[in-house]
């Protein structure tokens, strides 16, 4: 499997295939393989078959290098902390770059480059760019190898740490190299760590470059990536691939990806329903989906926690999968009382990025217990006491592992057909105005309420309106296209659904203050009782009971009484403030939105600006 370069490199040309340009439409995998090799002088090619021994051959080489750290194997068997930089601790939305070839389908939410400009500039970066290191041809799909669904890709990589999370991630097989073969369109990914090293030169633990480039031809479908080893940099199967390529073929072959959990839950009754939401990034979507429900007969699996695609199935339904095969979980606040299931999953088998380490070899962050231990190791190899004063784990520091280890994992996730979706939630952190939960009053209302999810950015101030971030369908910085050509594209997948089955679209916010400046509503398990009542919604909607609404200017809330409060503490006060739709500062937020769809010129569909209207008309009448 290890092979020189010149070795392939005459291969090919001895198939008289010239190595074509690292680049343009779809090609031979060798000859690419090839022509990346010529540019980037790699001192040897390792083709990966996903293999056991492949993994831990990886693994052992970056014990040796100091990249991981083996943790005690009585407490996290199996397991390994990964310290970063400290300067390649998170992706780069500034030099993240989405290179369509008219500036317009990039659209003003992305960064955009000229794809002959974009690419000039890359061939520069990335000549010689692995000289000195081993490249890797990780042949990986997204989704259940061969699904009707799923997607495959071939990441090329100078960085075992990348190789060893991809086993994690996705599905690397040899078996992705034969559909190719058969046919099958693949995506290009490239990624360099962008650190070359001299003949004779020591490696350092986790090389890097100051200069970042993580760029996308949606057209092509290609993924170039260099100077970063985080993983959304340069797991190019995750955010680059699952969502901003991902995203751009949906919108040409009709099926949806999206930022979005996917959850199986089955009622008292013994019904099973699926929820898809969308919550932006550190707004608690690997929380919900891993929900333990507070409330009686009801039970919460989990399919998925981060990324969903979607796609009208033969039988009028909208059918689901999870692309990924793993979790690459923010660490920091997640708990034994925030999420248990969590907690459970990554007990042994994980590779840990950025925590800290204890003094019995074990793992630690903020929020993984109430008080922390009196010395630790912290994320960037230092002594760390309480009194330290900085963080012991990164704030961003992650866990890298299996889905298949979640106790509550559902026994369909990796179903090749989907499961069909009943339910879409959509959610951000606002302290003000947006109610605990509501039902759209339609699929064009839903898309509306996709399109203006938003967070404070400041905690506002009582009666006023704080300054709102916008995250539209939470996919500001995955959008492979321009983000109102989405909306677009959802009104027209959602009238390609049987309305019978089209999933019931709501919003969501766990984040909604009192004026005391403390959070309404108590969140986590508690969320089980909203989920309930969207389960009963959805069931109203196929005739199974009564309708448990009422009207709002802002949506459907749930009539009094429906919402299940037995057992929590929830005052009377603060159920009516959890719900108020407060009109002046709607009818400035409903300002804001105008200004907002306003950037996005003509592409703003028709339909949102009358949802527009038509919210501005209920709550004039309100
Ligand atoms: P990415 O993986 O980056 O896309 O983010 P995510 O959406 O998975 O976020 P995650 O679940 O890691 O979000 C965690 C944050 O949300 C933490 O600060 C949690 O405390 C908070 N959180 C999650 N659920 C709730 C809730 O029901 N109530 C409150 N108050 N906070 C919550
Ligand atoms: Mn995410
Ligand atoms: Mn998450």
């Amino acid at each position: 499997r290890t092979r020189l370069v010149a070795e392939l490199v005459s291969d090919v040309t001895a198939a008289s295939t010239a190595p074509a340009a690292p680049h343009g439409p779809q090609q031979d995998v060798r000859a690419w393989v090839a022509s990346v090799a010529e540019l980037t002088q790699p001192d040897e090619i390792v083709w990966c078959d996903g293999s056991a021994e492949e993994k831990q051959r990886l693994i052992d080489q970056m014990l040796a290098a100091g990249t991981l750290v083996r943790l005690d194997e009585e407490k996290r068997p199996g397991s390994y902390l990964a310290r970063s930089d400290p300067d390649d601790v998170a992706r780069v939305e500034s030099r993240t770059f989405i290179c369509s070839e008219r500036e317009e389908d990039a659209g003003p939410t992305n960064n955009w480059v000229a794809p002959a400009a974009m690419r000039a500039e890359l061939e520069d970066v990335f000549a010689g760019s692995m000289r000195g290191r081993t490249m890797y041809v990780v042949p990986f799909s997204m989704g259940p190898v061969g699904g009707p669904i799923s997607q495959v890709g071939i990441e090329i990589t100078d960085s075992p740490y990348v190789v060893v999370s991809l086993h994690v991630m996705t599905r690397v097989s040899d078996e992705v190299l034969r559909l190719i073969d058969a046919g099958q369109e693949w995506v290009p990914a490239l990624h360099s760590v962008g650190a070359p090293l001299a003949d004779g030169a020591t490696d350092v633990p986790w090389p890097c470059n100051e200069t970042k480039y993580i760029v996308h031809f949606p057209e092509s479908r290609e993924i170039w990536s260099y100077g970063s080893g985080y993983g959304g940099n340069a797991l190019l199967g995750k955010k680059c691939f699952a969502l901003r390529i991902a995203s751009a073929m949906a919108r040409d072959d009709g099926w949806l990806a999206e930022h979005m959990l996917l959850i199986r839950i089955t009622s008292p009754e013994q019904r099973q329903y699926h929820l898809a939401a969308a919550f932006p990034s550190a707004c608690g979507k690997t929380n919900l989906a891993m929900l333990q429900p507070t409330i009686p007969g009801w039970k919460v699996e989990t399919l998925g926690d981060d990324i969903v695609w979607m796609r009208p199935g033969p039988d009028g339904t909208l059918r689901a999968i999870n692309p990924e095969a793993g979790f690459f979980g923010v660490a920091p606040g997640t708990g034994v009382d925030t999420n248990p299931t969590a907690v459970a999953t990554f007990d042994r088998d994980t590779i840990f990025t950025n925590v800290a380490l204890t003094d019995d070899g074990d793992v630690w962050w903020e929020g993984l217990t109430p008080e922390p231990p009196a010395h630790l190791i912290d994320w960037r190899g230092n002594d760390w006491t309480p009194d330290s004063g900085t963080p012991a784990a990164h704030p961003n520091s992650r866990f890298t592992v299996a889905a298949a280890q979640c106790p509550t994992i559902a026994d369909t996730w990796e179903d090749p057909a989907g499961v069909p979706v009943d339910a879409i939630v959509f959610g951000g952190r606002r302290a003000t105005n947006v109610p605990l939960v509501a039902q759209s009053f339609g699929w064009e209302h839903g898309v509306f309420m996709g399109a203006t999810i938003s967070s404070e950015r400041t905690a506002a101030a009582e009666g006023a309106l704080g300054e709102l971030r916008r995250d539209p369908f939470a996919m500001l910085p995955f959008c492979g296209y321009n983000m109102a050509d989405h909306w677009a594209h959802w009104l027209e997948v959602g009238a390609g659904v049987d309305e019978s089955r089209r999933p019931r679209i709501f919003q969501v916010n766990w984040f909604r203050k009192g004026d005391d400046g403390r959070f309404l509503w108590p969140g986590f398990g508690e969320n089980s009782r909203v989920v309930e009542w969207i389960v009963r919604q959805v069931e109203a909607g196929r005739g199974l009971r009564d309708d448990a609404s009422v009207a709002s200017p802002v949506g459907k809330l749930p009539a009094p009484g429906a919402l299940d409060l037995d057992g929590i503490d929830v005052s009377d006060d603060d159920l009516a403030a959890l719900f108020e739709v407060p009109t002046e500062p709607w009818l400035a937020e409903a300002d804001l939105t105008e200004e907002f769809f306003a950037q996005f010129g003509d592409h703003t569909p028709a339909e949102l600006r009358a949802q527009l209207d038509a919210l501005r008309e209920r709550l004039a009448g309100s």
